[in-house]
């Protein structure tokens, strides 16, 4: 079994003026712990060009938080995956459940956004998880697979292997409320699994599954450390140096 390079990623979503968002990302430069982990830094769109340049030459890399799905044109308000990866972004994040539930994109939508982001060369975050009420229900593990489905299981084997996945409940974005160590490593468990009966067990070991949702200081050990995690990606406790950079460590 080849061993997964853990990657912690931090989701500023709409938070952060510009100032702001540079002055985080020289704390979290200057104390950057040594780890073997891969750290991304997702800002706003406008400051990508800003974030980037700031962190050029260190491990840090830079994600977007979303992109559209045409090349370019008149599309007043969205933004290219050239222009992302022209700012200096190596990675974006597709499909969070906040834009899957605000902003109504759907599987189909996300498939055409993923196919885009790949042709620009921008690796992928896919973003998937089941809300509350269909937690309640019993249908998390449906929800996923049709979410893997869907999306993924359109992609060829390498670029699936090349995605990153982030298992997310929405129960668990922003509530304080996350996920148990054993629904997290239960659910990663089964998606690399359903990895494995579409593609194969090579593929299926290779891609990363990052658990999201009140990740933070306190819970990131305990959950970071199972079988199936390799990361996080990490919301409310990215927005200060402190607490991303405890959860850097607790990749380790
Ligand atoms: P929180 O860590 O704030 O719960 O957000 C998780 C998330 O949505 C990251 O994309």
């Amino acid at each position: 079994m080849q061993m997964r390079k853990k990657i912690i990623a931090g989701n500023w979503k709409m938070n952060l003026s510009l100032s702001e968002g540079e002055k985080l990302a020289d704390v979290i430069m200057a104390e950057m712990p040594a780890t073997t982990a891969e750290v991304i830094i997702a800002p706003s769109f406008i400051h990508l060009a800003n974030v980037s340049a700031k962190v050029r030459g260190t491990s840090i890399k830079i994600a977007a938080q979303n992109c559209s799905q045409h090349n370019a044109g008149a599309y007043t308000g969205e933004v290219s995956a050239e222009m992302i990866k022209s700012s200096g972004a190596y990675y974006v994040i597709i499909g969070h459940s906040e834009r899957r539930v605000y902003f109504k994109e759907s599987n189909e939508l996300l498939l055409q956004k993923i196919n885009k982001a790949i042709e620009y060369k921008l690796k992928v975050i896919y973003c998937i998880g089941e809300n509350l009420a269909q937690r309640e229900a019993g249908n998390h593990f449906d929800i996923v697979h049709e979410q893997l489905k869907a999306v993924l299981f359109n992609l060829s084997a390498q670029a699936t292997v090349d995605t990153i996945i982030a298992y997310e409940p929405v129960w668990a974005i922003g509530t304080g409320k996350t996920a148990t160590p054993e629904q997290a490593q239960e659910m990663h468990a089964y998606i690399r699994d359903t990895i494995k009966t579409h593609y194969n067990a090579d593929v299926a070991n290779a891609v990363r599954i990052l658990y999201g949702g009140s990740c933070n200081e306190q819970n990131a050990a305990s959950i970071l450390t199972l079988p199936d995690v390799d990361g996080g990606l990490i919301g409310g406790a990215s927005l200060k140096a402190e607490s991303f950079i405890s959860i850097i460590k607790a990749a380790n």
